[in-house]
């Protein structure tokens, strides 16, 4: 298997989940109230699937190893436009987190920055999949050898194998601050 394998199965779940996010903003939209778990769940996914999970895979092993092939000028121009994008997804969903947050705490005005924020970020997913789908992951896999290619695969489940514990340590930390 290709390194670019699990990466693209991981955008199908990214796709799917985001889809489902912007039917319920729908929803909530409509109904003008909002279910925090419809923008806790959302929120967790992007956070540890998409952004250090996905994102993480794609930054630390992939772009990091990319970084040191002689890249033309227009894949070296994707990777930094992805890079950005990694940047403003993370900047948008700490913004939803924050509007969510207000709403909460009784600013009934925060709904509708919670529904543009949630839009903005179910918007952006697909596209930026899209670049790296069509335009960046098959003439990136080209710089890599067999050998490279299976090291990185290696390195890609080791990445993801860590993660569960690394999510939960953090469970552990924000859950034993909390007081009621
Ligand atoms: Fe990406
Ligand atoms: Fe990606």
């Amino acid at each position: 298997m290709k390194p670019i394998g699990p990466l693209m199965w991981e955008h199908r779940l990214i796709e799917k989940m985001l889809a489902a996010m912007m039917r319920h903003i729908d929803h909530l939209e409509k109904s003008k109230n909002v279910n925090p778990l419809i923008i806790d769940i959302a929120v967790d996914f992007i956070r540890i699937y998409a952004d250090r999970t996905h994102h993480g895979k794609e930054e630390e092993i992939l772009f990091r190893d990319l970084a040191k092939k002689d890249l033309t000028p227009e894949l070296k121009k994707i990777m930094q436009e992805l890079l950005d994008e990694h940047v403003w997804g993370r900047k948008t969903t700490a913004s939803l987190v924050a509007a969510k947050a207000k709403y909460m705490e009784g600013d009934r005005e925060e709904l509708s920055r919670i529904v543009d924020f949630a839009r903005q970020l179910g918007n952006f997913y697909p596209k930026h999949i899209e670049k790296e789908d069509k335009h960046f992951f098959y003439p990136c896999q080209e710089y890599f050898d067999k050998d490279e290619q299976n090291r990185m695969l290696a390195e890609f489940w080791e990445f993801d194998r860590k993660m569960i514990h690394e999510k939960y340590n953090k469970v552990f930390e924000e859950y034993s601050k909390l007081s009621f």
